[in-house]
């Protein structure tokens, strides 16, 4: 189903450095057939899902959803390089990527962010790059509880926002990104952010979205297009009452995407 607005929800699972391929492949046709199983709820539910393995098992995923018919699927890297090759031991590119049969890329994640100092000019250039490979980039933003506290989310996410899409610059280039708000507080903490407190920011990031098309001289509103899912200790019951706010049109989850039932009972919640 997509709403009124017309977003058809997306639930996806961000494995991180979890699954071998063996185990991410039992992970993934668990899912699948899962949705399979309840192929008349989720018709009426109506998600899409995605899955972000680890890239070495980038390929396996991705060949094993590209025959399923059940929902639409996204499978996507967790991070790549902004350059298209070269010597950068260690890295993948936009076109590995691609050549596994992956159709996306999560970019800016909190723990590269923070665990690994990616800047935000860096992935801006991993935007650019991704978008312009033909990839779905998922943009992922979220504040830290100092920045909370100091009353600081709007501007730290509308820096990151600005930032990651400033070499974008036309708007059918907007057009190919998800925005992933994740405050870095509820990232595998179990604390969620409430509803309203999430709903807020995502009205916001919409409002700057707004901006962000017109500025690239779009006449249509692209950014009630946008998907803008949610993230952080998404779990089967919480999920609900996130995916039921105005501006929420999915979720990215990691922790609770490392089962199949807490998985599936995520995607219920779209209902
Ligand atoms: P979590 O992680 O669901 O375990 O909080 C979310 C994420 O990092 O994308």
């Amino acid at each position: 189903m997509t709403g009124s607005n017309n977003r058809t929800p997306l639930i996806a699972g961000n494995w991180k450095m979890n699954t071998t391929a063996e185990e991410g492949h039992a992970l993934a046709v668990g899912i699948l057939e899962g949705i399979s199983a309840r192929a008349v709820g989720f018709s009426t539910v109506g998600c899409d899902i995605g899955f972000y393995p680890p890239a070495t098992s980038l390929g396996l995923i991705a060949d094993l959803c590209s025959t399923f018919e059940g929902c639409r699927v996204l499978v996507g890297a967790q991070n790549m390089h902004a350059e298209t090759s070269g010597a950068f031991t260690g890295e993948i590119s936009s076109a590995m990527v691609l050549s596994c049969g992956a159709d996306s890329v999560l970019l800016g994640h909190s723990e590269r962010r923070h665990v690994f100092n990616e800047t935000d000019s860096e992935i801006g250039a991993k935007m650019e790059t991704a978008v312009d490979a033909g990839l779905t980039a998922v943009l992922c933003v979220g504040e830290t509880i100092e920045e909370r506290d100091a009353e600081n989310t709007t501007e730290v996410v509308g820096n990151q926002l600005e930032a990651g899409l400033e070499k974008l610059t036309e708007a059918a280039q907007l057009e190919e990104v998800i925005i992933a708000y994740e405050p870095v507080w509820a990232i595998g903490t179990g604390r969620t952010a409430t509803p309203a407190q999430a709903q807020e920011v995502h009205a916001f990031i919409r409002e700057q979205l707004g901006s962000a098309f017109e500025k690239r001289g779009a006449k249509g509103a692209g950014h009630e297009k946008t998907r803008i899912l949610y993230g952080g200790s998404v779990k089967p019951d919480n999920a609900a009452e996130l995916l039921s706010q105005p501006d929420i049109d999915g979720a990215l989850v990691g922790g609770a995407s490392l089962d199949a039932e807490s998985f599936l009972g995520i995607c219920e919640g779209c209902g």
